[in-house]
């Protein structure tokens, strides 16, 4: 497809998934003013975000990329944010000192509020009203007047970006990430249980390599690695009408930027080679990514990654599998052989959420922990099996105490889900068990790293 591109051109194309607005000229207005706000990203931030994921390509690196299902204005709290972002946080250090290896660190937040919906409507009690299709675009109350497409909400979702973005980058530079905090990451709920316990070693064994890097005069003031970190920040583009409106010229490259997001991905219903969601994103140079389920076939893919990423540059394209623990050891070796003899350059994630939803007997929407650990270890094992790099993992996340997913170290049971089940669309885990994941996936990853050592060695 080397058809011209500007940022409206996916408006000639189909578009699945997008809400029908009853007040266009009230949307282009919407449109307008948001195209005169400052960019919430950076190009240049883009561009850093995609010289990492090139690493992580060669399996110098590994993406951790988590959050909400949907943010919501209602959660819309500092403390929400801030616990997030401590348990990614402590995630990453669980997986760089298990694992020895540099993580990217990517949150599904500051922007990621709309939802593509299995059913346009939705009926209780015999009422049918439009399906809520997040945040930025309708209410979840069930009434009509919530379930109107509303522009305004745009506006909205604009600033909760922005005051997001902001504490996020006052967290990630101005010293609350510095490795000799280690300690206090640890949220109040968490520390009294196994996986605080376990947590607190892996910090006591950090503190002595702290104290030893010290010793040898790499200190937080010497070395601002220690004292900072990168965060990303990550959605679905798939409200195309905010995305273009956020679209900017990079001065110093000449370049369309989507300065929504440092990253942003094609969902796998959206993913459509002629679509509006592809177009958009074909034409914009942040680093995307593109979520791919068992309905992927393998040219079809290809085809896919020729018009995302023509040139074939490293760090510009991840693919995001969320095939199901059933299904990921019969479907994705074909696409990586794919993507091999073709000689294609992708960062592969496992997204070991959004294909194991099941509903439990008393009616939640649900995910078990296990099927979720089962499932990042088969798209281990296949890229084992196919001498490739698994480049990362994409959770659905919070670090709050909710009960939405059943399982893990307390035993989360399908009875106990009614008792914090808080989430405006997919049931995530809750700080224990997404820390405990991490710890599970630190031993997958070492086990990794190290036979591909060994083999590397075997070979030179
Ligand atoms: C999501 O990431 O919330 C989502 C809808 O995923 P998918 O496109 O994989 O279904
Ligand atoms: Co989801």
């Amino acid at each position: 497809m080397s058809e011209r591109w500007a940022p409206e051109t996916w408006r000639g194309k189909p578009a699945k998934h997008l809400p029908e607005y009853p007040d266009p000229k009230g949307l282009r207005d919407v449109e307008e003013r948001l195209g005169r706000f400052p960019p919430l990203v950076f190009a240049g931030e883009a561009r850093r975000l995609r010289s990492l994921l090139a690493e992580a390509e060669n399996g110098g690196a590994f993406v951790l990329q988590g959050g909400d299902c949907a943010e919501s204005f209602a959660e819309f709290h500092p403390d929400n944010i801030r616990d997030t972002f401590r348990v990614l946080l402590q995630m990453a250090v669980v997986l760089t000192f298990g694992a020895a290896c540099p993580v990217i660190k990517l949150g599904r937040m500051a922007g990621q509020f709309a939802k593509p919906r299995s059913d346009d409507t939705e009926t209780r009690d015999g009422v049918t009203l439009p399906s809520y299709r997040g945040d930025s675009i309708n209410g979840m109350e069930f009434t009509t007047e919530a379930r109107i497409p509303d522009p305004e909400r745009l506006v909205q979702a604009y600033n909760q970006s922005a005051a997001t973005l902001n504490l996020l980058r006052a967290f990630s530079q101005g010293g609350y990430a510095d490795l000799h905090k280690v300690h206090q990451w640890t949220l109040g709920w968490v520390a009294d249980s196994p996986l605080g316990e376990r947590y607190r070693d892996l910090a006591n064994r950090l503190d002595e390599t702290l104290a030893f890097m010290a010793a040898c005069g790499l200190t937080s003031e010497s070395a601002p690695q220690i004292r900072e970190t990168d965060f990303f920040t990550s959605h679905e583009a798939l409200l195309l009408n905010y995305e273009q409106a956020m679209a900017r010229i990079d001065s110093t490259t000449g370049d369309w930027y989507d300065t929504s997001a440092h990253l942003l991905w094609i969902g796998d219903r959206t993913r459509q080679l002629d679509g509006a969601h592809v177009d958009f994103l074909r034409g914009v140079a942040n680093p995307v990514a593109v979520k791919v389920g068992p309905t992927m076939k393998p040219d079809d893919l290809i085809r896919l990654v020729d018009v995302l990423n023509p040139d074939n540059d490293p760090g510009r394209l991840s693919v995001i599998v969320r095939m199901g623990t059933d299904q990921i050891e019969r479907h994705l070796p074909p696409l990586i052989r794919a993507i091999t003899r073709e000689g294609r350059k992708v960062v592969w994630i496992s997204d070991p959420m959004h294909a194991n939803t099941v509903k439990s007997a008393n009616g939640y929407k649900t995910r078990h922990f296990d099927r979720i650990l089962e499932e990042v270890r088969g798209f281990f094992a296949v890229h084992h099996a196919e001498g490739t790099y698994p480049g990362g993992v994409h959770f659905e996340m919070t670090g709050q105490d909710v009960t939405e997913c059943v399982g893990g170290a307390r035993a989360i049971t399908e009875a106990n889900l009614s008792d914090r089940y808080h989430t405006h669309c997919d049931p995530r885990l809750n700080a224990e068990q997404a820390l405990e994941l991490a710890f599970l996936l630190a031993e997958v990853l070492k086990d990794g790293r190290t036979q591909e050592r060994g083999r590397a060695a075997a070979s030179s």
